[in-house]
């Protein structure tokens, strides 16, 4: 029987800013869906991450399933009542349409889903980021995935030497769904010329070549592209397989070693580095630094062991401490160059109305 993991979350609001959701907001998406859930979930989780919350459910009921989906967005609209009713900020930030029609998917919250065939045993990892964008996993996953100087498994598990393939999203095309699949090793090149580009391409999914499953499913939300304006960052989940025939835990997450600087700092429009945070972190300085956190499950049947926070150890600490000082070396340039965002990026439709004004001021010289 086939398993399906199904990671929604949405940010419906916060306390304080774009900090943290309330207690009571938490309790009241957690309590909507343990009413909800029987005969639909096998088990769910309800975690936050800075100001998002995320729902991982599982169940047999294949992806984009309307019920499940349903299930979510009504926890997130009963959310929003309590949120409204707390005065949040931003309440409701995230559910972009009025009425739900079919999935979640381009109504706003961000949706990262894989069915699969259970292994013997089956551990997962769930990453939630918040104050960044999804191509934040592009250079993770490259490394994790396609480099044995992170994963060395590529070398030495006869199970993975025949690669993987990275499908790879224009997130740019708003028409419809734009793809690409590229193979490791032969390919690397080609994929790395669209890794480099995080705002446009985004890693969709992995699959290990020689057995074909699924290892890696991440949200490739683009808010701007739903409401046409500035409403918030697109902050991604993901959900990873792990060891046997994917990379090992350890590889998926020795990347996370090096805190790359990642769009989505302050008011979507700065980068900063992605910091690995400890589950359900808040978020403090100049509204970041960017953060992901990771929870680690086994799944079986379905049901989902007690998540072990991944970040939360002694390594971890040194890694945010070099964070932090990469954000505050960053943070001194201001406005400054690669400090923000190019312009085709940045979030707040004020400034091109400024550069519009100030263009009709620029004269022409004669020579
Ligand atoms: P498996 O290849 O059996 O998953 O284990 C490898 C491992 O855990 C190395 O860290
Ligand atoms: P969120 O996308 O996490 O709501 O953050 C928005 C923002 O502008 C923070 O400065
Ligand atoms: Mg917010
Ligand atoms: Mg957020």
């Amino acid at each position: 029987m086939k398993t399906t993991l199904t990671a929604i979350k949405a940010d419906i609001g916060s306390v304080g800013g774009h900090v943290r959701p309330s207690q009571r907001l938490l309790d009241s998406v957690k309590e909507h869906v343990h009413q909800h859930h029987h005969g639909l979930l096998i088990d769910y989780h309800v975690s936050y991450t800075g100001d998002d919350i995320a729902v991982l459910t599982t169940h047999n009921r294949g992806e984009s399933d309307e019920e499940v989906h349903r299930l979510v967005w009504d926890a997130f609209q009963a959310g929003t009542e309590v949120a409204k009713d707390q005065g949040l900020y931003g309440a409701g930030q995230d559910l972009l349409k009025d009425s739900f029609s079919g999935n979640v998917r381009g109504l706003g919250p961000a949706v990262a889903e894989m069915e699969i065939e259970e292994r013997p045993n089956e551990p997962a990892l769930f990453f939630t980021a918040d104050k960044t964008d999804p191509g934040a996993y592009n250079l993770p996953l490259y490394l994790g995935f396609a480099d044995p100087m992170y994963c060395p498994g590529l070398m030495l598990s006869p199970k993975m030497s025949g690669g993987f393939t990275f499908r790879i999203m224009d997130v740019s095309y708003t028409g419809a769904d734009k793809v690409i699949d590229l193979n490791t090793p032969e390919e690397l090149y080609d994929i790395a010329a669209l890794l480099r580009d995080p705002e446009r391409f985004v890693v969709e999914s992995i699959y290990n070549r020689s057995s074909g499953k699924q290892a890696v499913s991440v949200s490739t939300t683009r808010l701007q592209n739903i409401a046409g304006q500035y409403v918030g960052k697109d902050d991604p989940v993901m959900l990873a397989r792990v060891q046997g025939e994917f990379p090992a835990t350890g590889e998926v997450l020795s990347p996370y070693e090096i805190a790359p600087n990642v769009a989505g700092f302050m008011r979507g429009s700065h980068c900063g580095p992605l910091m690995p945070a400890k589950l359900n972190s808040k978020v403090s300085y100049f509204d970041g630094p960017p953060m992901v956190s990771c929870a680690a499950y086994c799944v079986h049947e379905g049901r989902l062991t007690a998540p072990v926070d991944i970040f939360d150890h002694p390594f971890w600490d040194e890694v945010r401490k070099r964070a932090a000082d990469k954000a505050s070396d960053i943070r001194r340039q201001g406005f400054f160059g690669n400090a923000m965002l190019p312009q085709s990026e940045l979030e707040y439709g004020g400034i091109v109305h400024k550069l519009e004004d100030l263009e009709s001021r620029f004269t022409i010289r004669s020579q």
